[in-house]
C-alpha cells in the first residue's frame, strides 16, 4: 500500500490559533515511523501554503477569509488529485476542517463518484447564510454536498462533490438550526451520539460503509479530532462533552481497514497549543495506523 502525506497549515476557518500547527504535531508523533511499521511506503509532500491572519484584514467581514480559503483549497485539491491518480492514499494533515472542501474535490477529479465518512462532533452544514459564526470551518460538507451559494462549492470544478446519498455523519452531538434544516433537505444520514450508544460502533459502521461504498467509485474519510471525547483529544479548538471514546475511535478505523475500501483520509482541527503533550496528536497516528491496518493481532 503506498500513501502521501501533505500538510495544510490551515487556521483561517476558525477563531482559535494554534490549529495551523497540527500538521508539524502529527508529523512531531511519528506518522511517518508508524506508516513505515505497518508496511505502509509514504512519502511526506510538505505543507500546502495557505495565508495567514495577520496579512489579511477582515474588520466589518461576517464570513472569515473566504478567498483565502478557496485558494488553499484549490492547491490541496490538485495535489490530492495527482498523489490519487498516481495509485496513492492521501493523508491530509490539518489544519481546520475548511480543508475538507479541497480534500474532496480533488478526490472527486481522481476517482469519480465519492462516498464521504464525516466523523465529526459537529455537522459542519452551515453556509454563510445560516452560519453564527462566519466561521468557514463549520461549512465544508454543505459546500462539498453542493450546498448554500459560495464559490467555495466551485473547487476545481463547478458545484457538487459529493452526493448526500453518499454521505454520512458519525459521532455528530451539536448542530445548529439552518444545519438541522439543510440535513432534513438533503435527507443526509447522520447517526448522532444517540445512535453509536444504542446501536454501537460496529452497527454504525457497517451501516455507514454499506451507504459510502454503493454506487460510488471511492470512500474519502473526514476525521475531525473533536469527534473524540475531549477527555481522549483535548487539543482541539471546539470541543463538545460526551464524544466518541478511545476504544470506539479505533474500532471505527478498523473496521474501515478490514472493508479495505479508503480512497483518501484527512485527520483535521489538530491544535497543539491547546493540547496536553501532543497527546491529541499522538491518538490521531494511532487512528491512521489503524485505518490502514495496523492490529494487535
Ligand atoms: N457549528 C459551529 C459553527 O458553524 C461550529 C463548527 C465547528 N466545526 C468544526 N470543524 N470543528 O461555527
Ligand atoms: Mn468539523
Ligand atoms: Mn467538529
Ligand atoms: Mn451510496
Amino acid at each position: 500500500m503506498k500513501a502521501t502525506i501533505i500538510g495544510v497549515p490551515m487556521d483561517l476557518g476558525q477563531n482559535r490559533r494554534g490549529v495551523d500547527m497540527g500538521p508539524s504535531a502529527i508529523r512531531y508523533a511519528n506518522l511517518n515511523k508508524k506508516l513505515e511499521e505497518i508496511g505502509v511506503e509514504s512519502e511526506d509532500k510538505g505543507n500546502i501554503p495557505v495565508s495567514i491572519p495577520e496579512r489579511n484584514d477582515m474588520t466589518g467581514k461576517t464570513i472569515k477569509y473566504p478567498e483565502q480559503i478557496y485558494e488553499a483549497c484549490t492547491l490541496l485539491a490538485e495535489q490530492v488529485a495527482d498523489q490519487a491518480q498516481e495509485g496513492s492514499i492521501p493523508i491530509v494533515l490539518g489544519g481546520d476542517h475548511s480543508i475538507a472542501m479541497g480534500s474532496i474535490a480533488g478526490m472527486k477529479k481522481a476517482k469519480g463518484e465519492m462516498g464521504v465518512i464525516w466523523i465529526d462532533a459537529h455537522s459542519d452544514l452551515n453556509t454563510f447564510e445560516t452560519s453564527p459564526s462566519g466561521n468557514i470551518h463549520g461549512m465544508p460538507l454543505a459546500f462539498s454536498m453542493g450546498c448554500g451559494e459560495s464559490n467555495l462549492k466551485d473547487c476545481l470544478e463547478k458545484g457538487q462533490k459529493v452526493k448526500p446519498e453518499n454521505t454520512v455523519l458519525i459521532g455528530t452531538r451539536e448542530i445548529d438550526p439552518g444545519e438541522r434544516e439543510l440535513i432534513e433537505n438533503t435527507g443526509v444520514k447522520v447517526f448522532t451520539m444517540y445512535d453509536l450508544d444504542k446501536l454501537g460502533m460496529n452497527r454504525v459502521m457497517e451501516e455507514a460503509l454499506a451507504i459510502v461504498t454503493s454506487g460510488t467509485d471511492g470512500v474519502h474519510v473526514s476525521l475531525d479530532m473533536d469527534s473524540l471525547d475531549p477527555m481522549e483529544a483535548p487539543g482541539v479548538g471546539t470541543p463538545v462533552k460526551g464524544g466518541i471514546n478511545y476504544r470506539e475511535a479505533h474500532l471505527a478505523m478498523e473496521l474501515l481497514a478490514e472493508k479495505k475500501c479508503l480512497s483518501s483520509i484527512e485527520v483535521v482541527e489538530v491544535n497543539p497549543i491547546l493540547d496536553h503533550r501532543n497527546s491529541t496528536a499522538n491518538l490521531a497516528v494511532e487512528l491512521i495506523a489503524s485505518a490502514f491496518g495496523d492490529r494487535v493481532l
